[in-house]
């Protein structure tokens, strides 16, 4: 895991819902996290006898959980599958893709299919809490948040939710990069089968994405081929 030791120290994750002490001396610099993003592939083969220790599993969760969305409504369910006959029964509707058994642990992001006027309200009265405002005062927010759901359909709903899910994804991959842990985004599965066997079906939630997340095996050949990606004169305009 090469220079993985040095890209740990970050500013401390809390638990805490609370962060009032912004601890701005983050010790990464730029070359580390270009470093990281090198490091990272989306490991085929993973290495059955590592696991993730608690605190840094933790972790990974909280940078889920901490991904923004838009108007913070947060449209998701996210799964961390440990128990191994589970597992093994979401192998056989992955494409029987490896990473599903033998990572250290198992991600399931799943979308919430649609925010009605009531969930606008709940959240309108845990932000009002948390932060210490008076409901009334987010009136304004609340009526905005509703008149905006209220033009779109079940389709650009569902959509739109799906765009916040793979925020959410994509942070935890790059937290998983930054702090040396392997991982494999997993679109190849079949959602319908993983909500049976997570309970979804008809929960007003439906799988969308996985993620195996663990340590690589050292016979990945994946890991040493090299990056591929469009230069940046393809994918970049500068204006
Ligand atoms: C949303 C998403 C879904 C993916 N699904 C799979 C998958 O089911 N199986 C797999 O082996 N790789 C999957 N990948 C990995 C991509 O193939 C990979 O990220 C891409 O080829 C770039 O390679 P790199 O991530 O190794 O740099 C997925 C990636 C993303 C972002």
């Amino acid at each position: 895991m090469p220079g993985a030791e040095k890209l740990i120290p970050l500013s401390p994750v809390t638990n805490s819902k609370f962060i009032t002490n912004i601890n701005q001396n983050i010790t990464m610099n730029t070359s580390d996290l270009t470093h990281a993003l090198q490091w990272r592939y989306a490991t085929k083969q993973f290495d059955t006898n590592r696991k993730l220790d608690p605190e840094t599993l933790q972790t990974l969760v909280d940078a889920l959980r901490l991904a923004p969305s838009s108007f913070g409504l947060q449209p998701w369910k996210f799964f961390l599958v440990e128990n191994p006959e589970l597992r093994t029964q979401l192998r056989a509707h992955s494409w029987n893709q490896t990473q599903v058994t033998d990572a250290s642990h198992l991600f399931v992001l799943a979308v919430k299919n649609a925010i009605t006027p009531a969930d606008v309200q709940e959240w309108m009265e845990e932000l009002s809490s948390i932060q210490n405002i008076p409901h009334e005062s987010l009136a304004g927010l609340q009526n905005m948040i509703v008149g905006f759901i209220s033009n779109m359909d079940e389709g650009q709903m569902l959509a739109w939710n799906m765009r916040q899910l793979y925020i959410a994804l994509g942070q935890l991959m790059t937290s998983a990069a930054v702090l040396g842990i392997d991982a494999c985004p997993l679109e190849g599965i079949i959602p319908a089968e993983y909500d049976k066997l997570l309970a979804l079906t008809d929960s007003g939630y439906s799988t969308v994405v996985a993620c195996a997340v663990g340590y690589r095996h050292a016979d990945d050949k994946y890991a040493t081929i090299p990056k591929a990606r469009k230069n940046e004169a393809q994918v970049l305009v500068r204006l």
